[in-house]
């Protein structure tokens, strides 16, 4: 018996779990360079994140996205991912990372059967990698996604168009889902820390784009991830193109997913800042408590995000880097 419906009737099967705070590269919309680290002692081990996830089950959650920071640079990251996969009721651990050391760690996660991983890439243009992420990493992510490639391992590319920075390299990025079995994914730029200092592109405008391009598009119906994507299908390519539309398409209404971030606070949403932390009650022991918090969590998940109106309405004060996107 789960418990696993919120108050506006929205099944929430789905939590992304941040596992640190920290990250190897600087993007500019999220993570400042003046970013103050939490103190180690705050943030969750392994096993506690594994016992959450263990109550989460509990709770009626199925899919599990490991995220950060950046989440490889965590030690244990592998032996994490290999003890959520154990826990009965969950069916999915997916992976959010950079890339910058997936060639180092794309056979381990094949070995753990992890169920996919989205790598975030906003331009094939190394002097505008350099740019937006403040590291000369370009050719390591791309022998990442290779080696993943290699491995099988279902490959989500995650875009952030930034006007006037990538937005004219879309369509170049389009191109990897021509003859790879790649989904190049769009995600319209949210509100949240420094990415309140971006105009957020609409991802209609990218559409038109890719119409103007390649002609009329097949809308597809296939969903290929944990929520709230929507794809199209260019005639002849193996990839698909999907596009997040926080922004301009609100999915709340169907939103599925809860947050865990490393310090062992629940988010309902990535909006505001209301949070329930379950630290004490899991280093107390008390695990039946974090199993309630965890419904209370769920019922509690507000019906939807301010981000397209006054946006002081905004409470979430951290940066995406602390929340796990
Ligand atoms: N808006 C949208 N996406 C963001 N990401 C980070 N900050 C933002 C933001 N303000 C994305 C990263 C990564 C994912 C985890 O979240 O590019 O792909
Ligand atoms: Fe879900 Fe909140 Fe995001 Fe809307 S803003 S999709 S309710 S987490």
């Amino acid at each position: 018996m789960t418990d696993r419906t919120d108050q506006y009737g929205r099944t929430i099967d789905y939590m992304r779990v941040s596992i640190i705070d920290r990250c190897n590269l600087r993007c500019r919309y999220c993570m400042p360079t003046d970013i103050k680290w939490l103190p180690p002692k705050e943030i969750l081990t392994l096993e506690e994140i594994t016992e959450i996830c263990r109550q989460a089950a509990r709770a009626g959650i199925r899919k599990i996205k490991i995220t950060g920071g950046e989440p490889l640079i965590r030690k244990g990251c592998i032996e994490l991912i290999h003890m959520i996969k154990a826990i009965p009721g969950i069916e999915q651990v997916t992976l959010t990372t950079n890339g910058v050391l997936l060639a180092k760690y794309a056979r381990q996660l094949w070995e753990e059967d992890i169920n996919a991983v989205n790598v975030s890439l906003d331009t094939l243009d190394r002097e505008k990698y350099k740019e937006i992420t403040g590291f000369d990493a370009l050719s390591d992510v791309l022998d990442g996604i290779s080696e993943a490639e290699k491995y099988k391992i279902p490959l989500k590319i995650n875009v952030v168009p930034q006007r006037g920075v990538n937005d004219g390299d879309c369509l170049e990025l389009v191109e990897l889902a021509r003859h790879r079995a790649i989904h190049v994914r769009f995600i319209e730029m949210m509100p949240i820390g420094h990415g309140k200092q971006f105009e957020s592109i609409s991802n209609n405008e990218l559409l038109l784009n890719i119409q103007r391009r390649y002609g009329q598009v097949e809308e597809g119906k296939k969903i290929y991830g944990n929520g709230p994507a929507t794809y199209c299908h260019i005639p002849c390519f193996r990839g698909s193109i999907g596009f997040i539309s926080a922004i301009h398409g609100k999915f709340c209404s169907s939103c599925n997913r809860i947050r865990l971030t490393s310090t062992g606070e629940i988010k309902p949403c990535l909006c505001y800042d209301d949070h329930i932390s379950l630290k004490e009650a899991l280093r107390s022991g008390c695990k039946d408590e974090v199993y309630q918090l965890l419904l209370r969590a769920i019922r509690q998940k507000p019906a939807q995000h301010c981000f397209d109106e006054d946006q002081t309405m905004i409470t979430e004060k951290k940066e995406m880097a602390q929340i796990g996107g």
